[in-house]
């Protein structure tokens, strides 16, 4: 687990601003749990709903009153962020992670609402505990959502196949599941493509969708629906005790194998492009922005991580 971890939370808070609204979110340098530091997928995709919130299906008058389940919320960027544009946001997380995300839920509510005395852009947010594929959690946030929200939370293979059966028990036929990671692993990446194409309708957000400062080539934004299925090829709403049945009609369903699909709505479903190199540039006189700051501490601890000291 800890060999995962990539952005090493120096500091006990960052503060972020989107949407017009500046935000505080404590992080535990203490702690070891992933859950406790903000991870850049949750920036970019709260950056990349500022960037689209003007109108389409991203706009306030679009997602007032929407209920958003976010899934490994952390410390709770993404779930918030959905919470300013109108939505009714459930944020779930394991146990051990939940008075951190609370309290950055609460302080961020409060600090909104004295900001904006009798405004009412703001939806609401509430903190529930939700193991993947645990059947009585899932129960009790009252599934379907209209989105179902994670960040960073595709980065190891044992998690992949709760994490798909907690999101199938989640959604309805008109659920609109949001995915943003960051790849660490082509492996974990490629066996995770195949299992969400084979169950969803994947189309991957262009660079060109997102902010133009919070983004990065190995960070990628997912938007998926249910794929129609035939009878019987995959029972809904099941949990982690109970097998998902694929037949071979459900990898009959069309996805263009270059992975571009026509949109119905804004996006234009764009392959992933791998080979993409990180642009890091030797700035000697310029001061980093602290996107630019992150995303060099991610670099170092990937480098760090891969020298081995014998
Ligand atoms: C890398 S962190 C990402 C946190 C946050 N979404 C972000 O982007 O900053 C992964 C999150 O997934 C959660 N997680 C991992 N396995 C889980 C499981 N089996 N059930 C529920 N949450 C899980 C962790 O607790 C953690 O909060």
């Amino acid at each position: 687990m800890e060999a995962d971890r990539l952005n090493a939370p120096d500091t006990s808070a960052i503060m972020f601003e989107v949407l017009g609204h500046q935000l505080q979110f404590a992080q535990d340098p203490n702690s070891k749990h992933l859950g406790t530091t903000v991870w850049d997928a949750s920036m970019v995709f709260a950056k990349f709903l500022e960037k689209n919130s003007r109108k389409g299906k991203f706009c306030p008058c679009k997602l007032k009153g929407k209920r958003v389940l976010e899934l490994g919320a952390g410390c709770g960027v993404a779930g918030f962020s959905m919470a300013l544009l109108g939505c009714d946001v459930i944020s779930t997380d394991q146990t051990e992670v939940l008075p951190l995300l609370i309290r950055n839920v609460e302080r961020n509510t409060s600090r909104i609402m004295q900001a904006n005395p009798g405004s009412d852009f703001f939806g609401s947010i509430e903190v529930a505990e939700l193991n993947w594929g645990n059947e009585d959690h899932i129960k009790a946030v009252d599934p379907p959502f209209d989105y179902i929200l994670g960040t960073d939370v595709v980065y190891a293979e044992h998690l992949l196949e709760p994490l798909l059966k907690t999101i199938l028990a989640l959604s309805g036929p008109k659920t609109t599941i949001m995915l943003g990671y960051e790849i660490r692993s082509t492996n974990v990446h490629e066996q995770m493509l195949d299992l969400w194409k084979r169950n969803f309708e994947v189309k991957t957000v262009p660079r060109s969708k997102m902010d133009t400062e919070y983004q990065h080539p190995d960070i990628h934004l997912y938007m998926m629906t249910l794929k129609p299925l035939e009878a019987g090829a995959r029972v809904r709403g099941q949990c982690a005790d109970q097998q998902i049945e694929e037949t071979d009609a459900a990898d009959e369903v069309k996805v263009d194998d270059s992975g571009i699909v026509d949109e119905a709505d804004d996006f234009k479903l764009e392959e992933a492009k791998s080979e993409d190199i990180v642009q890091l540039k030797y700035l000697p006189n310029e001061k980093l922005s602290e996107w630019e700051a992150r995303r060099y501490g991610a670099m170092a601890a990937r480098l760090l991580r891969d020298v081995k000291i014998s």
